[in-house]
């Protein structure tokens, strides 16, 4: 496996976003050990400067950015075709999660958490697409969430940013797959990482949480990997919990019931 992935990663220009944390950052150290030339993107300068300077390498570009600002956006993207003339690769990790009833969870938010994890992602994906469709190749990573194929209680604003990265991604896939472009969407369970400090206690009385707690950052790196190496559609993670999002797709009521039950209820939506 090693020997393939250095050789479809060498060379290869990387543009990761939300690079200073959790699975952005497992990702920014795997593929620029796999030979790839990593820019990181995340709004904070000096977090990202502090990873970069473990690596050792002269492969990586700092280049902070906020997704939700697309001129922020675009000039990001300019400078990388400016240093290094090419995207091969664009992995949207970049992201936000606050739980809570939908009467309590304040508008500003649900409406925030759409603006950086669905309207960032297209952001990227916009400003990048012209470079890609020039080359006629390029890959583009969306990390949505298993809380964009199935409805779990207290995602109202969460769980509703990420089904519309399902929808994005199902179809523009078609439009890209015209122009080389190969679109992933990953849909991990719950994940290690700072994104779920301060909910831990809520997520351990999840089922979903009990099969998924030893993933971490590092595998769905190296998942992903695999996946872009073999051109996947999609992944959900880990793989083991695809059947719940084919059973959702098919007869959502049960499904619905069964999250409820084994995820500490539904909420109240005052709570
Ligand atoms: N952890 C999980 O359980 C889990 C499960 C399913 C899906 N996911 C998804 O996987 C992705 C990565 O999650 P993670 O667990 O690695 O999260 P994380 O550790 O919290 O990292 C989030 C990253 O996004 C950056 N970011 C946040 N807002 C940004 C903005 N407006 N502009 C640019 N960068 C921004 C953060 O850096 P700055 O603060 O410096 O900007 C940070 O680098 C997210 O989309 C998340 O929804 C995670």
């Amino acid at each position: 496996m090693l020997n393939k992935r250095e050789h479809f990663f060498e060379s290869k220009v990387a543009v990761i976003t939300g690079a200073s944390s959790g699975i952005g950052k497992a990702l920014a150290f795997d593929l620029t050990e796999s030979g790839c030339k990593v820019v990181m993107v995340a709004r904070h300068r000096k977090n990202l400067e502090e990873i970069a300077a473990e690596m050792y390498t002269e492969k990586t570009m700092v280049l902070p950015a906020d997704v939700t600002d697309y001129t922020e956006v675009s000039s990001m993207v300019d400078q990388v075709i400016k240093e290094w003339g090419r995207i091969d690769i664009l992995i949207n990790c970049a992201g936000t999660f606050k739980a809570g009833g939908l009467v309590s969870l304040p508008l500003e938010t649900m409406h925030e958490t759409m603006e950086v994890n669905y309207k960032g992602t297209v952001n990227c994906v916009k400003a990048s697409l012209p470079y890609m469709v020039e080359q006629g190749s390029g890959s583009i990573v969306l990390l949505s969430s298993l809380a964009g194929r199935l409805a779990f209680p207290g995602c109202s604003a969460y769980g509703a940013s990420k089904f519309a990265l399902y929808g994005f991604a199902n179809i523009v896939r078609p439009e890209l797959k015209k122009h080389g472009i190969h679109m992933m969407a990953v849909y991990p369970s719950f994940v290690d990482s700072p994104l779920v400090e301060g909910h831990i206690e809520r997520v351990k009385k999840s089922f979903f949480f009990r099969i998924s707690r030893d993933f971490s950052p590092q595998k769905v790196s190296r998942a992903i990997m695999k996946g872009l190496i073999k051109k996947k559609r999609e992944m959900v993670l880990p793989p083991t919990l695809g059947w719940a999002a084919a059973i959702y797709g098919l007869c959502p009521r049960p499904v619905e019931y069964f999250i409820g039950k084994f995820h500490g209820g539904w909420p109240d939506p005052l709570e």
